[in-house]
């Protein structure tokens, strides 16, 4: 495959050599270093201080509650890097490693924000120039009509060269029920630009577990492609109440006497019901807690409101949740409103 059939412009060229890469990349650039500039790393140390890769790393341990494997996966991809970077200082000749990857798991896993840390991870080691994360679905890539895919998915393509794009509900790229379906073509541009830029630009394809296996078994070259495959585990209810109480410290709010409790209850309730979406439901969980605190001091017009009182989430403003009102399916759904909605419609956020 030495010609490639899409090359999308102003991006670095395709190659198996290295140091094409190193040289288009801001952090690999000392492998062309002048004689009298600083020695290239030659440990894991100095390649760790040089490239400021473990703020990151530890960033992502501690602003994500859970995601142990993801967390190894990519301290793992991490330490290959570290370690392709020693060998190229040394003058080791290979090929970039493929890192394209699959994030599966169900609505509200962390899938984004994982995949927007990944890019900051991948640029501050050299693999990609920007680092910056394009999200897109079916309906960015996709035209209705003849002769529209290509430029739709060429741009999006463009737009990403550098850093990660990331595929949302990737599946729906292919759709077998259709024969005229023009998801086919923006596959194959894909598969082209994943091929041959690679060294420049990672795809991360997202969503179920089951339709991705369904997606991958239909579209061998796009499984070959992928080298690293992550799943993001539904959180346990512990998990979920560390999600809040951080989602809340972030904001400068604290769960108040009994609250804490309320809201553990809350969620042992809400993870049974429909549309559960995982970390995003607690995010919308706590900002209804909010309106209600809000509504709530409010009410209290001419009363001096104290820090405490502004910060404090009371147990009753998540006991109004119409979670504890013994809902039904439907109840539940309207509550939830656009909450995990876009996953069964599959569309854009
Ligand atoms: N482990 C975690 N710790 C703390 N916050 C989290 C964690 N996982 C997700 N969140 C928060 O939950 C929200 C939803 O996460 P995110 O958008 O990354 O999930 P997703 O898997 O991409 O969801 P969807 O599939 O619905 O797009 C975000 O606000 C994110 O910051
Ligand atoms: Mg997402």
């Amino acid at each position: 495959m030495s010609a490639p059939l899409y090359r999308i412009p102003g991006t670095t060229p395709a190659s198996g050599d290295p140091t094409a890469a190193a040289q288009a990349t801001p952090g690999a650039a000392s492998a062309q270093a002048a004689p009298d500039a600083a020695p290239l790393p030659r440990t894991v140390a100095e390649v760790l201080a040089s490239s400021q890769v473990e703020t990151v790393l530890d960033e992502l341990d501690r602003d994500l509650v859970g995601l142990a494997p993801v967390k190894q996966r990519i301290r793992d991809i991490a330490a290959l890097l570290v370690i392709d970077k020693l060998r190229l200082n040394l003058g080791l000749a290979a090929q970039s490693p493929s890192l394209h990857m699959s994030f599966t798991g169900n609505p509200g896993t962390g899938k984004t924000t994982v995949a927007m840390r990944m890019a900051q991870i991948l640029h501050r080691l050299g693999y990609v120039r920007k680092g910056h994360l394009v999200a897109v679905t079916r309906d960015d890539l996709v035209g209705q009509y003849i002769g529209h895919t290509a430029p739709k998915t060429r741009e999006v393509l463009k737009k990403a060269m550098g850093g990660v794009l990331f595929i949302d509900e990737a599946y729906y790229l292919y759709r077998p029920e259709n024969e005229r379906d023009y998801g086919q073509e923006a596959i194959e541009i894909l598969l082209q630009v994943m091929e041959n830029q690679r060294d420049d630009l990672v795809v991360i394809l997202a969503g179920y577990a089951d339709r991705m296996d369904t997606f991958f078994r239909s579209n061998p070259g796009m499984s070959s492609r992928i080298a690293h495959h992550l799943d993001f585990p539904d959180y346990t209810e512990g998990e979920l109440l560390a999600i809040a109480e951080r989602m809340l410290a972030q904001q400068n709010y604290r769960f108040g006497a009994g609250a804490r409790e309320a809201f553990a209850q809350y969620l042992a309730l809400r993870v049974t019901q429909p549309h559960f979406a995982n970390a995003r439901s607690v995010r919308n969980a706590l900002d209804r807690a909010r309106l209600r605190q809000a509504s709530r001091l409010f009410a209290d017009r001419h009363r001096e409101l104290s820090l405490d009182e502004l910060c404090t989430i009371a147990e009753a403003d998540i006991r109004a949740s119409r979670v504890f009102a013994a809902p039904t399916a439907q109840s539940t759904a309207d509550a939830e409103s656009g909450d995990g909605s876009r996953w069964l419609a599959g569309g854009a956020r």
